[in-house]
This record gives structure tokens, C-alpha cells and sequence, in this order.
């Protein structure tokens, strides 16, 4: 086999084999298939597409690519929850240790910023110290112990999902059901978890822009979930405009220690709160969705979700002072605030754009090898609905480095549209997938 002659098959619309398939994602981990050559095979199943076939066998040789954690000693159910990617999105660092805190054992998995998109590894690591590469052994550990880890990849989960995440990253081949799917799917169903809990985005700033496009996508990742023996369920969420109202690593950082102390903006906890109580749900700790719900008030209330919090920071090495005086966490050394230009109420916000401009300013990647500077981002004064007079601040951007400032404050400028009709938000829970 060739991996020119599989280029050309994809490239011409045909359906790949699972064999073609193995070869290609088998010899690109083993750094037998050239970067360039994956590069094309991407952008060909990005233009092309994959049937749903195609994708199962890219999930499952990726999956098989690295090792398939077994936690079944552990006798209590593991639940994990996984986000397509958005704006402002640092749901996980309260979920899981509200969850955790409930008594079901979280082990997650999580990746890095995606193009316009957060990660929450990045977002853990402007904890100073925080170490997100354990080895499997500690993530272990750290199970039987505390009962949550929060790690990133390491050598031996789906390698191949590793290269080609970076990869993807950089070569604007992202926003593709199959291959989303077979990334997201690959390192959650090696995770050892019984459950899974798809947050899956929808909107200008997620992924899937179209309703239709994420269903399709929830749909698939439930198949391969069910095909491989886990429970999972999946929302549909609005990401028409950024989550909560901050952005950037450490920003979003001091959100979601607000969320564990019950503050915060209302879209961020009651997403959280959601997703929390589906996972109680899968996890066996609450009968239903109501009971999940107040048990997320409970564990909030009682402090059990924020002590959760230190015994994570502290057990992965991280500053848990962090916790209560959050002027430990990087900060950025200026702010510009970017006002609007007319009176009236903000109908649309373009979301991607207000991901692209924290990424300008350092809180994502524009190239594999960027560095990321946790400090960075932005604040959101200005959300769907809202009347603002000529002035009125719309976001602070929070920068170190003015290079591409100016672009990143024409973007976010740019990604606010301002009518004179007042519009209503779109609800944030679209549909469930149960
Ligand atoms: N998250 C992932 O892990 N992979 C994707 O492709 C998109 C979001």
C-alpha cells in the first residue's frame, strides 16, 4: 500500500477500507507516513467526508493506536465529560470535581486549545506548577486516592490522535464531523470510564455551526460509545456567543473557581449544573436529572466541589493557595477596552472571532511550536440581548505583547453586531441525547 494512492482515493470522493485506514494511522504514528502526506489525506476527508463506517474504523485503529486503560478494579463507576470545543468553555474544572466530590471517579482525559478554541490543559497549567503530563501510574493512583485526575495525553493513550490533533490544529482541517469524532471518541473510550457525557457545541463559535451538523456528530460519537460497551449521553449547547465571561487560560482559571464558591455568570454554572447532573446520573449517584441537579447545589454549597479542587491541585503538583488569592495566577500587564461605536442592542456576536482574537493575543496557538501565555484574553462585558449606548464597553482584551493587538481589537470590534432590535439569546440547552 501506498499513502499517495489513498490520498488520490480520498481525494476523488471514494470510501477508504479499513485496512487503508489502518495503514495510514498505523504508519503516521510510527513516523513511517510523512506529515505532508497526512496533511493532504486531512484536507481530502475534510472536503470529501467519511461514512459513518469510514469513521467507526478511523475511531477504533486510532484508539488501538496506544493503550486502553483498564480500571476495572477500581469497582465503581468512572464517568467522563467532553466538550466539542468553544469560547469561554472551562466547564471541566468544575465539573469534575463536583463529581468527584459526589463519589464517582472522573478520570479525564483532556486536550490543548484547538484553533480558535480553549483547551483545558492549557487553562490547568497557568496554575503555577500544575502538572497535567502524569504518567498512567500516577493517573492511577491519583484515582484510587482522590478519586479525579485531570491529565493530558500521555505517550501511550491513542498516540496517533496525539500527532494528528497538532496536526489538524494547523492546517485548518478542525471543523470535520469524522474526524472530530474519531479524536474525541479515540481518547475518551481509552480512558477506562463506564460513561461518557458529550457536550457537544453548536454555533459561530463552535465546531458544528448548524444544529443538524452536531446532532450528526452526537449521534456518531454515541455509536461508537454504545458500540463499545459505555453508557453515554450527549447535550446539544448554544455557543452562538463566548461561555460565561471570560476567556484565556487564566481567566477562565478564576471563573471556574468562582463557579466552585456558586458565583458566576448564570449561563457558565447552569451549564455546568447540567452536565454535572448527567454524569451524576450515568455515574449512579443520583437517580435522575432533578436529583443530579441538587446534588451539584449540595456539593457547591457544602464547599465539598472547591475542597475537591485543592486535593487536584495539590496532588498534581499545582499552587493550591491559587485557590483563595487568585493574584497568584498570571496576569496580564495591560488591558484595552474595546467600546462600541453605536447606541442600540447587541443582536449577534461572532464568537469564532472573539476566539481568534484571545488566540492573536497569545492564549491559543497560531503555530505548532507557539508558546502559550496563560495570562492573556479577554473579559466580556457585552452578551446577546444587551443595550449598550455609544461607549459602552463591549470586552477588555488583557494583553502583554501589542504586536497583534490592534488586529485583535478590530476582531473582537468586528465580532459584535449592533442593531436596533433588541433579540433574544438562544436557549443554551438545545436538545438532549439520551
Ligand atoms: N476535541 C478533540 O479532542 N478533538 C477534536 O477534534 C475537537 C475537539
Amino acid at each position: 500500500m501506498r499513502a499517495v494512492d489513498i490520498i488520490e482515493k480520498k481525494r476523488d470522493g471514494k470510501t477508504l477500507t479499513r485496512d487503508e485506514i489502518r495503514f495510514i494511522v498505523q504508519g503516521y504514528t510510527a513516523g513511517e507516513v510523512a506529515d505532508y502526506q497526512v496533511s493532504a489525506l486531512l484536507m481530502a476527508i475534510f472536503l470529501r467526508g467519511m461514512t459513518d463506517a469510514e469513521a467507526i474504523a478511523l475511531t477504533e485503529e486510532m484508539l488501538y493506536s496506544g493503550e486502553v486503560i483498564d480500571l476495572s478494579d477500581l469497582d465503581r463507576p468512572r464517568v467522563d465529560k467532553h466538550s466539542t470545543g468553544g469560547v469561554g468553555d472551562k466547564t471541566s474544572l468544575v465539573i469534575a470535581p463536583v463529581v468527584a466530590a459526589a463519589g464517582v471517579i472522573v478520570p479525564m482525559i483532556s486536550g490543548r486549545a484547538l484553533a480558535h478554541s480553549g483547551g483545558t490543559l492549557d487553562k490547568l497549567e497557568s496554575i503555577p506548577g500544575f502538572r497535567t503530563n502524569l504518567s498512567l501510574t500516577e493517573f492511577r493512583s491519583m484515582l484510587e486516592r482522590i478519586g479525579v485526575a485531570l491529565i493530558g495525553q500521555t505517550a501511550e493513550i491513542a498516540p496517533a490522535d496525539r500527532k494528528l490533533y497538532a496536526l489538524r490544529d494547523v492546517t485548518a482541517t478542525v471543523p470535520c464531523r469524522p474526524l472530530m469524532a474519531a479524536s474525541i471518541m479515540s481518547k475518551k473510550m481509552a480512558e477506562g470510564i463506564t460513561g461518557l457525557v458529550l457536550d457537544v457545541k453548536v454555533g459561530n463559535g463552535a465546531f458544528m455551526k448548524s444544529e443538524d451538523e452536531a446532532r450528526k456528530l452526537a449521534e456518531l460519537m454515541i455509536q461508537v460509545a454504545r458500540g463499545l460497551g459505555k453508557d453515554c449521553v450527549a447535550l446539544l449547547t448554544d455557543m452562538s456567543q463566548p461561555l460565561g465571561s471570560r476567556v484565556g487560560n487564566a481567566l477562565e482559571v478564576i471563573e471556574a473557581f468562582e463557579a466552585l464558591r456558586g458565583n458566576g455568570p448564570e449561563d457558565f454554572i447552569t451549564l455546568c449544573r447540567e452536565l454535572s447532573a448527567e454524569m451524576l446520573v450515568l455515574g449512579r449517584a443520583a437517580t435522575n436529572i432533578d436529583e443530579g441537579r441538587a446534588r451539584y447545589d449540595e456539593l457547591i454549597a457544602s464547599g465539598a466541589a472547591l475542597e475537591k479542587m485543592r486535593e487536584i491541585i495539590v496532588a498534581q503538583s499545582g499552587e493550591p493557595r491559587t485557590l483563595d488569592d487568585y493574584s497568584l495566577l498570571p496576569t496580564a500587564r495591560h488591558q484595552r477596552v474595546v467600546k462600541a461605536r453605536r447606541k442600540g442592542y447587541v443582536q449577534a456576536i461572532d464568537t469564532e472571532a472573539i476566539g481568534r482574537a484571545s488566540m492573536l493575543l497569545g492564549a491559543g496557538r497560531l503555530r505548532l511550536d507557539s508558546k502559550i501565555d496563560p495570562g492573556v484574553g479577554l473579559t466580556i462585558a457585552a452578551r446577546i440581548g444587551d443595550e449598550v449606548d455609544e461607549n459602552t464597553p463591549l470586552a477588555t482584551l488583557h494583553y502583554n505583547s501589542a504586536v497583534l493587538m490592534d488586529e485583535a481589537a478590530a476582531l473582537t470590534l468586528q465580532a459584535y453586531q449592533i442593531g436596533g432590535e433588541r433579540v433574544e439569546a438562544p436557549p443554551l440547552i438545545k436538545a438532549a441525547l439520551r
